[in-house]
């Protein structure tokens, strides 16, 4: 293991940029992306390979770089051996275009192509990632980051860095812990945690940035479940953007440290003025993510200043007056007491459980009722209470909008309300969100530990 010294000292593997794959390389207006086997070191440069899931090839997937408002065509072909969809988590697209295999399109078939056509309306980070099975397929390694420009980019490419973070399950001697995907244990606790973490694939990696020089990093979380918690006050970092949507200035955050759930983004600022390390401090000891060594050094001549702060992207603002209000219970899981299912229409009995696997509910309800839990009327605010009476933290995720968090018992929110599109609730925890409904289609609201959402925290909502 190396510590957080020895990582500053050197030693480590040197972070390569992620190859992106954009509009203005192709041209034409098409990229291509194929889903693969591949397999990739995970543990150590000089270990053994793991048998991973794969986006071209890379884990994680090409970084595609669009600019605002542009559209993408995006050639997907499945080269694996069951059948996958991509959703591309955060944009707020096209229902028909939204990826969720077996609610907006049928999964695609092994050697079978689909084509995914879309606009991205808002500038920030986003990520793509497989939604069929994805407890999984993103467990795999089928994932990889959707970075949206400012017509005008905030920063220049060398100052704007992508981070995506992911917690893996390697067994001994540094290997994906294959057999374990399913585990009935991780469905009904906190989710397939992992041992072993990585940045864009490669663990423990080291940035060089030049001594003095303003940085925005981009952290992506595509763990299953794992809450990372990360202190930007260490470094003197500023928040920047939440789930790709920035804040209204650069924000030095009031508490510490932050937590950033399966499938969140946290944009950050940073002046390079000493080397520093990122770190995990849920963990008992910290574990050291990533490392940047400040070295003195020419800047280009090229590089441009940041454009500060971000501008906003045009999202309407809830009508709290107005709001039609739906209530969410989250029940269920190890250590919540007896509760009642339903699914598919029946009564579960604590035996059927191995069967159906379902071990969670809303309302009573696992999984993706035929029913959507609510239908809204397009233009209407929508106000979600979601009260937690499990024993676990979940992440919850609404498809297709971002919303502002309007109150969470037991914790301060933060005082501007930030755009989210997915957000953090603890045990006991009762959280107000409100949205816009104005994307037409059906939608998914659901936990975004992903072997939750498959073991009953999964339902939908209609647009129409
Ligand atoms: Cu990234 Cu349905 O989620
Ligand atoms: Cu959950």
């Amino acid at each position: 293991m190396i510590s957080r010294r020895s990582l500053l000292a050197g030693g480590a593997a040197t972070l390569l940029p992620l190859p992106t794959l954009s509009l203005a390389e192709t041209g034409d207006g098409w990229l291509d992306l194929k889903a693969g086997p591949a397999a990739r070191k995970l543990y150590t440069p000089d270990g053994p390979d793991s048998p991973l899931w794969t986006y071209n090839g890379q884990v994680p997937g090409p970084e595609i770089r669009l600019k605002r408002g542009e559209r993408v065509k995006v050639r997907f072909t499945n080269e694996l051996t069951e059948p996958t969809s991509i959703h591309w988590h955060g944009i707020r697209i096209d229902n028909a275009m939204d990826g969720v295999a077996g609610l907006t399109q049928a999964a695609v078939a092994p050697g079978e192509s689909f084509t995914y056509d879309f606009v991205v309306p808002d500038a920030g980070t986003y990520w793509y990632h497989a939604h069929n099975k994805s407890w999984n397929q993103v467990g795999r390694g089928l994932y990889g980051p959707l970075i949206v420009d400012e017509e005008q980019p905030a920063f220049d490419r060398a100052h704007d860095l992508t981070l995506v973070v992911d917690d893996w399950r390697l067994v001994q001697p540094g290997i994906l812990d294959t057999e374990s995907f399913g585990a009935l244990m991780d469905w009904a606790h906190g989710g397939r945690l992992g041992n072993w973490i990585t940045v864009n694939g490669v663990a423990q990696p080291k940035l060089r940035l030049k001594r003095g020089e303003t940085y925005r990093l981009r952290l992506i979380n595509a763990a299953n479940a794992r809450v990372f918690e990360i202190d930007p006050n260490r470094f003197g970092a500023k928040v920047l953007a939440y789930d790709g949507q920035p804040l209204r200035e650069p924000a030095t955050l009031p508490y510490a440290p932050a937590l950033l759930g399966p499938a969140q983004r946290m944009d950050l600022l940073v002046k390079a003025e000493e080397d520093f390390v990122i770190e995990e401090l849920s963990t008992t000891r910290p574990f050291p993510l990533v490392g940047f060594a400040a070295t003195a050094g020419e800047t280009a001549s090229n590089a441009a200043p940041a454009v500060l702060p971000l501008a906003p992207n045009a999202i309407a603002e809830p009508d709290l007056a107005g709001a039609r209000r739906v209530k969410v219970v989250m029940q269920g899981g190890a250590m919540g007491g007896p509760v009642d299912i339903t699914y598919n229409g029946k009564r579960l009995e604590g035996e059927d459980f191995p069967r159906t696997r379902q071990s969670w509910a809303f309302n009573g309800i696992a999984n993706l009722a035929k029913e959507p839990l609510f239908a809204a009327e397009p233009g209407e605010t929508i106000v979600i209470e979601t009260v937690n009476l499990t024993s676990w933290v979940h992440a919850m995720h609404v498809h297709g909008h971002h919303f502002r968090v309007l109150s969470r018992s037991g914790s301060e929110i933060d005082e501007d309300q930030p755009w989210r599109d997915t957000f953090l609730i603890g045990p006991e925890q009762t959280t107000e969100i409100a949205f816009v409904a104005d994307n037409r289609g059906k939608w998914l609201y659901h936990c975004h530990m992903l072997e939750h959402a498959a073991a009953g925290m999964t339902t939908w909502f209609d647009v129409s």
